[in-house]
Parts: structure tokens; sequence; C-alpha cells
């Protein structure tokens, strides 16, 4: 099943999903690699995995999201892909391009949804003393981090913990989850 990776950074989430597609058994290939950000150093990893990459930069766009959005949309759909990875991508989406991709667009959280939604969620985790933390893989509604739940991975919060420490916890988690629950979603199609 091609896929479109959707980031905005690091994109070290799209790296693990890109490892997972060589795999000859996984059902996923990548079909295209977009930013929002020129500068998104996922792009440059993306680029050397031979994967087609484009950005398309918001700021052109100004306030206008749709128009952004549609072409975003465009360059998905000129790409075959079926379903769209949500990496670390930092727009809240219009109704738009969220009804477009109703049912096939995944996004990865760090917390466990549905506590913590939005940005800084190990700060929270640990302002709220939390035991148990960790992140999601959902399928994307209008509300932000509010679609159902695919899967979750946990980690345990130690004592001395800090948002870094977590953070970083989480992260190899994601790495593992993500993989993961889009082959069982694609599989349960
Ligand atoms: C991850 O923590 C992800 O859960 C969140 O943004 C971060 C992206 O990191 N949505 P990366 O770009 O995948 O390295």
């Amino acid at each position: 099943t091609p896929i479109a990776i959707l980031i905005s950074g690091r994109g070290s989430n799209m790296r693990a999903l890109i490892e997972a597609c060589e795999r000859p058994d996984y059902p996923a290939r990548i079909a295209l690699v977009l930013s929002n950000r020129p500068d998104a150093a996922g792009l440059e990893i993306a680029r050397a995995a031979g994967l087609q990459t484009i950005a398309i930069d918001h700021k052109l766009f100004g306030k206008d999201r749709e128009a952004h959005e549609h072409k975003v949309d465009a360059a998905i759909r000129a790409s075959g892909a079926k379903i769209v990875c949500l990496a670390g991508y930092m727009r809240v989406l219009t109704p738009f391009l969220v009804n477009m991709w109703e049912g096939r667009m995944l996004n990865i959280h760090p917390s466990l949804l549905p506590a913590f939604p939005g940005l800084h969620t190990h700060e929270a985790a640990i302002a709220a003393g939390v035991k148990e933390h960790g992140c999601t893989v959902h399928l994307v509604t209008p509300g932000v981090d509010e679609g159902p739940i695919l899967g979750r991975a946990k980690i345990t919060v130690q004592s001395d913990d800090t948002p870094d420490r977590l953070a970083s916890r989480v992260l190899e988690q994601e790495h593992r989850l993500y993989p993961a629950v889009l082959a069982n979603f694609i599989n349960a199609q």
C-alpha cells in the first residue's frame, strides 16, 4: 500500500517508517515524504533514502490554511498514496484535509491519549504526577488529537524524570509503535 508521510522537522518517526518499509514483508511502501518546512532535517533523510520528497511552504500562503492544504492534498494524490501518516507534522489541519482523508490519515502523539493532547506533553505528564506515560497512534478527526485510538505504548515515569528524559524514552516507543500500528491498520483493511 502506498503511503505519504507528512513531516515538519527532524523526521525520526519518518525514519522508523522508512526502515519498516524496507522490510520485504512490510505492507506499506513510501510514495512521498512531504514537509511544510523546506528546511526540515527529515527531508534530507528521505532524499538520502532515495524517496520522492516535496516541500510546500505554508508561509507562502499567509493565513490561507486551506489554500496550502489544497496543494498538500494535490501532491499526496499525485504520488498515488492511499494512506497519510502524520509524523511530527506541526500544522493544525482544517476540516478540508481531514475530511478528504477521513479514515485514512494516522497521527502519532507523544502521550497516552486521551491524556495530554496538544503540545508540551512531557512537561504536562510530570506536572500531573502520572506514573505511566507513552505515545498513541490514532486516526485523525477534526478535533486535535481526538480521533479513534489505533495503538498505544507505555513507559513508567521515574521520580527523577525530566521532560527531556521522558521525551527520549517515549520517542523510542514511538519508533516501535508507529510501524507496528500502520502494518496492523493496513492488514485489517
Ligand atoms: C514526535 O514526538 C511526535 O510524536 C510528535 O512530534 C515529534 C516528532 O518527532 N507529534 P520526529 O520529527 O518524528 O523526530
